[in-house]
Protein backbone atom coordinates (compact mmCIF):
# COMPACT_ATOMS: atom_id res chain seq x y z
CA UNK A 1 0.00 0.00 0.00
CA UNK A 2 1.40 3.74 -1.31
CA UNK A 3 0.49 6.97 0.80
CA UNK A 4 1.86 10.17 -0.42
CA UNK A 5 3.17 11.97 2.35
CA UNK A 6 5.59 14.07 1.36
CA UNK A 7 6.36 14.92 -2.61
CA UNK A 8 9.55 12.39 -3.17
CA UNK A 9 7.23 9.71 -2.22
CA UNK A 10 7.05 9.45 -5.86
CA UNK A 11 9.89 8.85 -7.93
CA UNK A 12 10.02 11.15 -11.50
CA UNK A 13 8.48 8.51 -13.57
CA UNK A 14 5.85 7.47 -11.13
CA UNK A 15 4.66 11.34 -11.02
CA UNK A 16 5.27 11.18 -15.18
CA UNK A 17 2.87 8.63 -15.18
CA UNK A 18 0.01 10.29 -12.59
CA UNK A 19 0.55 13.44 -14.92
CA UNK A 20 -0.05 11.27 -18.06
CA UNK A 21 -2.79 9.98 -16.32
CA UNK A 22 -4.28 13.54 -15.90
CA UNK A 23 -4.07 14.07 -19.25
CA UNK A 24 -5.92 11.28 -20.62
CA UNK A 25 -8.47 11.81 -18.17
CA UNK A 26 -9.06 15.33 -19.39
CA UNK A 27 -8.81 14.29 -23.18
CA UNK A 28 -11.44 11.05 -22.82
CA UNK A 29 -13.52 12.17 -19.25
CA UNK A 30 -16.34 9.76 -19.99
CA UNK A 31 -13.91 6.56 -19.90
CA UNK A 32 -13.39 7.50 -16.15
CA UNK A 33 -16.59 8.35 -14.91
CA UNK A 34 -17.92 5.08 -13.21
CA UNK A 35 -14.10 3.78 -12.87
CA UNK A 36 -14.26 4.29 -8.93
CA UNK A 37 -18.06 2.92 -8.77
CA UNK A 38 -18.48 1.73 -5.18
CA UNK A 39 -15.03 3.46 -3.97
CA UNK A 40 -15.35 6.06 -1.20
CA UNK A 41 -12.85 8.93 -0.58
CA UNK A 42 -12.61 10.21 2.95
CA UNK A 43 -11.69 13.76 3.36
CA UNK A 44 -10.75 14.78 6.90
CA UNK A 45 -9.45 18.58 6.85
CA UNK A 46 -8.58 19.38 10.56
CA UNK A 47 -7.72 23.08 9.11
CA UNK A 48 -9.70 25.09 6.45
CA UNK A 49 -9.44 24.92 2.50
CA UNK A 50 -11.85 25.18 -0.42
CA UNK A 51 -10.01 24.28 -3.66
CA UNK A 52 -8.07 20.93 -1.81
CA UNK A 53 -10.75 19.64 -0.46
CA UNK A 54 -13.17 20.17 -2.59
CA UNK A 55 -11.08 19.61 -5.45
CA UNK A 56 -10.67 16.05 -3.83
CA UNK A 57 -14.06 15.49 -3.71
CA UNK A 58 -15.24 16.61 -7.28
CA UNK A 59 -12.19 14.12 -8.52
CA UNK A 60 -13.69 11.18 -6.56
CA UNK A 61 -17.26 12.15 -7.77
CA UNK A 62 -16.01 12.75 -11.63
CA UNK A 63 -14.82 9.19 -11.00
CA UNK A 64 -17.97 7.63 -10.16
CA UNK A 65 -17.31 7.35 -6.43
CA UNK A 66 -18.54 8.73 -3.06
CA UNK A 67 -17.31 10.85 -0.54
CA UNK A 68 -17.55 11.44 3.30
CA UNK A 69 -15.79 13.66 5.85
CA UNK A 70 -15.62 16.83 7.84
CA UNK A 71 -14.50 20.06 7.23
CA UNK A 72 -13.17 21.39 10.63
CA UNK A 73 -11.75 20.19 13.34
CA UNK A 74 -14.53 21.50 15.89
CA UNK A 75 -16.94 19.10 13.70
CA UNK A 76 -14.96 16.21 14.73
CA UNK A 77 -14.05 14.12 17.65
CA UNK A 78 -10.45 15.67 17.92
CA UNK A 79 -13.05 18.29 19.91
CA UNK A 80 -13.31 15.46 22.56
CA UNK A 81 -9.53 14.55 22.64
CA UNK A 82 -9.04 11.52 20.05
CA UNK A 83 -5.63 10.99 18.73
CA UNK A 84 -5.41 11.57 15.42
CA UNK A 85 -4.14 7.84 14.97
CA UNK A 86 -7.25 6.53 16.38
CA UNK A 87 -9.20 8.90 13.87
CA UNK A 88 -7.71 7.12 10.89
CA UNK A 89 -7.81 3.90 12.46
CA UNK A 90 -11.25 4.68 12.76
CA UNK A 91 -12.41 6.07 9.11
CA UNK A 92 -10.27 3.38 7.70
CA UNK A 93 -12.80 1.16 8.68
CA UNK A 94 -15.40 3.19 6.65
CA UNK A 95 -13.28 4.60 3.56
CA UNK A 96 -11.21 3.09 0.83
CA UNK A 97 -8.39 6.05 0.77
CA UNK A 98 -8.40 8.93 2.74
CA UNK A 99 -6.97 12.75 2.41
CA UNK A 100 -5.94 14.98 5.75
CA UNK A 101 -5.02 18.33 5.89
CA UNK A 102 -4.09 19.23 9.62
CA UNK A 103 -2.26 21.99 11.27
CA UNK A 104 0.74 20.50 12.82
CA UNK A 105 3.92 19.20 10.53
CA UNK A 106 3.67 14.92 10.12
CA UNK A 107 0.98 14.47 11.19
CA UNK A 108 -0.72 13.23 8.00
CA UNK A 109 2.57 11.02 8.60
CA UNK A 110 1.74 9.85 11.83
CA UNK A 111 -1.52 8.84 10.38
CA UNK A 112 -0.29 6.61 7.24
CA UNK A 113 1.47 4.39 10.02
CA UNK A 114 -1.31 3.20 11.48
CA UNK A 115 -4.00 3.38 8.60
CA UNK A 116 -5.18 0.34 6.98
CA UNK A 117 -5.86 2.23 3.39
CA UNK A 118 -3.39 4.60 1.42
CA UNK A 119 -3.51 8.57 3.48
CA UNK A 120 -3.30 11.49 1.08
CA UNK A 121 -1.58 14.40 2.77
CA UNK A 122 -3.69 17.64 2.01
CA UNK A 123 -1.26 19.64 3.60
CA UNK A 124 0.46 19.27 6.86
CA UNK A 125 1.14 23.25 8.76
CA UNK A 126 3.97 24.91 7.19
CA UNK A 127 5.71 21.58 6.19
CA UNK A 128 4.19 20.06 2.63
CA UNK A 129 1.60 19.85 0.19
CA UNK A 130 2.15 17.30 -2.50
CA UNK A 131 -1.15 17.38 -4.08
CA UNK A 132 -0.19 20.96 -4.57
CA UNK A 133 2.60 20.36 -6.07
CA UNK A 134 0.97 17.27 -8.46
CA UNK A 135 -1.53 20.24 -9.95
CA UNK A 136 1.86 22.84 -10.03
CA UNK A 137 3.40 20.25 -12.15
CA UNK A 138 1.09 19.14 -14.22
CA UNK A 139 -0.14 23.14 -14.65
CA UNK A 140 4.11 23.82 -16.03
CA UNK A 141 3.70 20.75 -18.17
CA UNK A 142 0.49 21.98 -19.83
CA UNK A 143 1.65 25.69 -19.95
CA UNK A 144 5.52 24.85 -20.90
CA UNK A 145 5.10 21.91 -22.51
CA UNK A 146 7.95 20.50 -20.48
CA UNK A 147 9.14 20.15 -16.68
CA UNK A 148 12.86 20.60 -17.53
CA UNK A 149 15.47 23.89 -18.58
CA UNK A 150 13.21 27.08 -17.08
CA UNK A 151 13.92 29.81 -14.41
CA UNK A 152 10.92 30.19 -11.86
CA UNK A 153 10.52 32.66 -9.31
CA UNK A 154 9.14 31.82 -6.30
CA UNK A 155 7.89 34.69 -4.48
CA UNK A 156 6.69 35.74 -0.98
CA UNK A 157 5.98 33.48 1.73
CA UNK A 158 8.85 31.27 1.45
CA UNK A 159 9.36 30.30 5.26
CA UNK A 160 5.42 29.17 5.78
CA UNK A 161 4.52 28.40 3.03
CA UNK A 162 4.40 24.47 2.23
CA UNK A 163 3.26 24.61 -1.43
CA UNK A 164 6.71 26.24 -2.44
CA UNK A 165 8.54 23.61 0.23
CA UNK A 166 7.34 20.84 -1.61
CA UNK A 167 7.03 22.21 -5.31
CA UNK A 168 11.19 23.06 -4.62
CA UNK A 169 11.63 19.31 -3.67
CA UNK A 170 9.94 17.92 -6.37
CA UNK A 171 10.94 20.42 -9.03
CA UNK A 172 14.82 19.46 -7.81
CA UNK A 173 14.74 15.95 -9.67
CA UNK A 174 14.58 17.69 -12.80
CA UNK A 175 16.92 19.10 -15.19
CA UNK A 176 18.56 22.63 -16.20
CA UNK A 177 15.94 24.50 -13.90
CA UNK A 178 16.81 27.58 -12.34
CA UNK A 179 15.39 29.30 -8.75
CA UNK A 180 15.13 32.76 -8.03
CA UNK A 181 13.44 32.98 -4.57
CA UNK A 182 12.38 36.44 -4.00
CA UNK A 183 10.93 37.31 -0.33
CA UNK A 184 12.14 39.48 2.87
CA UNK A 185 14.34 38.35 4.92
CA UNK A 186 12.04 37.52 7.22
CA UNK A 187 10.25 34.90 4.95
CA UNK A 188 13.27 33.39 3.31
CA UNK A 189 12.89 29.39 2.82
CA UNK A 190 13.68 27.38 5.91
CA UNK A 191 17.60 26.65 5.90
CA UNK A 192 16.85 22.51 5.35
CA UNK A 193 15.85 23.64 1.80
CA UNK A 194 18.84 25.09 1.16
CA UNK A 195 21.17 23.07 2.49
CA UNK A 196 19.28 19.44 1.84
CA UNK A 197 17.38 20.56 -1.24
CA UNK A 198 20.01 23.10 -2.93
CA UNK A 199 23.01 22.69 -2.08
CA UNK A 200 23.27 18.44 -2.15
CA UNK A 201 22.29 18.16 -5.41
CA UNK A 202 24.54 21.43 -6.63
CA UNK A 203 21.57 23.32 -7.86
CA UNK A 204 21.33 27.07 -9.46
CA UNK A 205 19.10 29.30 -7.18
CA UNK A 206 19.37 33.10 -5.67
CA UNK A 207 18.08 34.90 -3.27
CA UNK A 208 16.27 38.47 -3.52
CA UNK A 209 14.40 40.89 -1.92
CA UNK A 210 12.23 42.33 -4.86
CA UNK A 211 10.32 40.84 -8.41
CA UNK A 212 11.60 43.96 -10.30
CA UNK A 213 15.36 43.15 -10.55
CA UNK A 214 14.74 39.61 -11.56
CA UNK A 215 11.26 39.69 -13.82
CA UNK A 216 13.43 40.07 -17.58
CA UNK A 217 14.55 36.37 -16.74
CA UNK A 218 11.64 34.72 -15.32
CA UNK A 219 9.86 31.81 -17.23
CA UNK A 220 7.35 31.39 -14.27
CA UNK A 221 6.59 33.64 -11.25
CA UNK A 222 4.76 31.83 -8.61
CA UNK A 223 3.39 33.81 -6.45
CA UNK A 224 2.21 32.85 -2.96
CA UNK A 225 -0.11 34.25 0.42
CA UNK A 226 1.64 35.50 3.34
CA UNK A 227 0.87 32.56 6.08
CA UNK A 228 -1.24 34.58 8.38
CA UNK A 229 -1.73 31.47 10.39
CA UNK A 230 1.51 30.97 10.68
CA UNK A 231 2.80 34.26 12.67
CA UNK A 232 2.95 34.20 16.30
CA UNK A 233 2.65 38.12 16.07
CA UNK A 234 -0.20 40.11 14.27
CA UNK A 235 2.13 43.14 13.82
CA UNK A 236 4.93 40.85 11.73
CA UNK A 237 2.13 39.72 9.63
CA UNK A 238 0.66 42.94 9.45
CA UNK A 239 4.06 44.22 8.52
CA UNK A 240 4.83 42.01 5.62
CA UNK A 241 1.66 41.10 4.24
CA UNK A 242 1.48 43.37 0.94
CA UNK A 243 5.25 43.21 0.63
CA UNK A 244 4.49 41.76 -3.33
CA UNK A 245 1.98 42.76 -5.58
CA UNK A 246 1.56 41.81 -8.73
CA UNK A 247 0.11 43.72 -11.72
CA UNK A 248 0.60 45.33 -14.89
CA UNK A 249 3.47 48.02 -14.19
CA UNK A 250 5.55 45.20 -12.49
CA UNK A 251 5.19 43.07 -15.86
CA UNK A 252 6.80 45.65 -17.81
CA UNK A 253 9.54 44.01 -18.36
CA UNK A 254 8.31 40.49 -17.91
CA UNK A 255 8.78 38.05 -20.79
CA UNK A 256 5.75 37.36 -23.09
CA UNK A 257 5.75 33.73 -22.66
CA UNK A 258 5.99 34.22 -18.68
CA UNK A 259 3.18 31.93 -16.56
CA UNK A 260 1.89 33.56 -13.49
CA UNK A 261 1.16 30.73 -11.21
CA UNK A 262 -0.24 30.91 -7.44
CA UNK A 263 -1.97 28.13 -5.61
CA UNK A 264 -4.77 30.56 -4.07
CA UNK A 265 -6.13 31.57 -2.02
CA UNK A 266 -4.92 35.13 -3.55
CA UNK A 267 -5.31 37.77 -1.06
CA UNK A 268 -3.49 40.85 -2.51
CA UNK A 269 -0.42 39.40 -3.94
CA UNK A 270 -1.96 39.40 -8.01
CA UNK A 271 -3.59 42.29 -9.18
CA UNK A 272 -7.11 41.33 -10.35
CA UNK A 273 -6.24 43.51 -13.56
CA UNK A 274 -4.15 40.46 -14.64
CA UNK A 275 -6.99 38.05 -14.57
CA UNK A 276 -7.64 38.79 -17.95
CA UNK A 277 -3.89 38.66 -19.23
CA UNK A 278 -3.29 35.37 -21.31
CA UNK A 279 0.06 34.43 -18.95
CA UNK A 280 -2.22 34.21 -15.58
CA UNK A 281 -2.53 30.63 -15.06
CA UNK A 282 -4.03 30.49 -11.93
CA UNK A 283 -7.32 29.95 -12.25
CA UNK A 284 -6.18 26.95 -14.78
CA UNK A 285 -3.99 26.16 -12.34
CA UNK A 286 -6.86 25.13 -9.77
CA UNK A 287 -8.98 22.81 -12.18
CA UNK A 288 -5.85 20.97 -13.10
CA UNK A 289 -6.08 19.89 -9.75
CA UNK A 290 -9.18 18.00 -10.08
CA UNK A 291 -7.50 16.11 -12.98
CA UNK A 292 -4.52 15.58 -11.20
CA UNK A 293 -6.11 14.35 -7.85
CA UNK A 294 -8.41 12.03 -9.89
CA UNK A 295 -5.63 10.68 -11.35
CA UNK A 296 -3.71 10.16 -8.09
CA UNK A 297 -6.99 8.53 -6.27
CA UNK A 298 -6.96 5.82 -9.15
CA UNK A 299 -2.91 5.35 -8.35
CA UNK A 300 -3.37 4.91 -5.40
CA UNK A 301 -6.15 2.27 -5.65
CA UNK A 302 -4.70 0.46 -8.13
CA UNK A 303 -7.41 0.98 -10.20
CA UNK A 304 -6.83 -0.01 -13.63
CA UNK A 305 -8.48 1.68 -16.84
C1 LIG B 1 -2.38 26.53 -0.19
C2 LIG B 1 -2.22 25.82 1.14
O1 LIG B 1 -3.22 25.40 1.74
O2 LIG B 1 -1.09 25.64 1.53
N1 LIG B 1 -3.69 26.49 -0.65
C3 LIG B 1 -4.06 25.46 -1.46
O3 LIG B 1 -4.15 24.33 -1.04
N2 LIG B 1 -4.22 25.73 -2.77
C4 LIG B 1 -1.83 27.89 -0.21
C5 LIG B 1 -2.24 28.87 0.83
O4 LIG B 1 -3.09 28.58 1.68
O5 LIG B 1 -1.71 29.98 0.79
Amino acid sequence: MKHLIDPTDLSVEEIDSILNLALDIIENKEKYSEVCKGKKLATLFFEPSTRTRLSFEAAMMELGGNVLGFSSADSSSATKGESVGDTIRVVGCYADIIAMRHPKEGAPMLGSMVSPVPIINAGDGGHNHPTQTLTDLLTIKREKGDLNNFTIGLCGDLKFGRTVHSLIKALSRYEGIKFILISPKELKVPDYIITEVFEKNNIDYREVTTMEEVMPELDIIYMTRVQKERFFNEADYVRLKDTYILDKSKLKNAKETLSIMHPLPRVNEISTELDDDPRAAYFRQALNGKFVRMALILTLLGVNV
